[in-house]
């Protein structure tokens, strides 16, 4: 581990077991290559779509994830409440109303004595309709000003306007502001002028021949019916998306980000 540089993987929402099968393929070696020191992954599709399960997790955790970030369909895995007793280090966002069991960012302190706050948030836009990300963020990034992490967030959003807004409100306050849910990978990461890493969508680890992970005849029959289906996952052409960070640990400036968009079988 680099004193001065910490590298971070963030893979973009594990779709079903399509996702979790290309994540087992891909990431170790992945980790391998770059010399990651921390990895994050996007959980609240896990589950055939609907959060995560225990024997998931356990999964992620064994092929090196740090930290697993949830959103909107985390809350449909109804044993919920004793997944989050047993692992802290699964999030769920923050700006869900109080009451709600499970935390929304956490605090991790690394070998070499870098601690790292990974925060969850949702949007609102076209969403449910939760408390305000940006007021809760101010108020955790007051929260753990004292140990002064490096802190990656993820924000769970449908709208690119509220995802880039997000952006521009933390440019220099956060390393990296990295955007998941709409299950498409966007050509923006950048780095913003006081540092902050950021791209609009991570995009989908799962299979891509579908509509955003569900078989495309349901999708088909849905939007042109107007009626219900049964969700149905898709299973084809599963690709493992992600983005790769380089975050200077002195100035907590991200000096790199690039997106990561593989086949499976390479
Ligand atoms: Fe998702
Ligand atoms: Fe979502």
């Amino acid at each position: 581990m680099n004193q001065n540089l910490l590298k971070v993987l963030f893979v973009a929402d594990v779709v079903g077991k399509p996702g979790c099968d290309i994540l087992e393929e891909i990431l170790p070696t992945l980790i391998d290559k770059h010399k990651a020191d921390f990895v994050v992954a996007n959980g609240e599709n896990a589950n055939n779509g609907k959060g995560i399960t225990d024997k998931q997790a356990e999964r992620f955790f064994k092929l090196g994830v740090d930290v697993i970030t949830g959103g909107n369909h985390t809350w449909e895995n109804w044993k919920l409440k004793e997944l989050f007793d047993k692992y802290s280090n699964i999030l769920r966002p923050a700006n869900y109303p109080e009451k709600n069991v499970g935390n929304g960012y956490k605090s991790i302190e690394l070998k070499n004595g870098i601690t790292v706050t990974v925060i969850n948030l949702q949007g609102r836009t076209f969403m449910t309709p939760i408390n305000c990300p940006f007021q809760t963020v101010d108020k955790i990034l007051a929260e753990i000003e004292e140990i002064s992490p490096l802190i990656i967030v993820d924000f769970h959003a449908e709208a690119t306007a509220e995802k880039i807004a997000l952006g521009w409100y933390l440019d220099g306050r956060v390393s990296a502001v990295l955007g998941t849910h709409t299950h498409v990978q966007t050509a923006d990461e950048r780095i913003l002028p006081k540092g902050t890493g950021y791209i609009t969508d991570l995009g989908m680890t799962g299979p891509h021949d579908s509509v955003i992970g569900m078989d495309i005849n349901t999708a088909l029959h849905r939007f042109i019916k107007q009626t219900p289906r049964k969700f149905t996952m898709a299973t084809d052409n599963k690709r493992f998306n992600a983005a790769f960070l380089e975050i200077e640990t002195t100035t907590k400036k991200c000096i790199s980000i690039n997106r990561i968009n593989l086949p499976e079988g390479l």
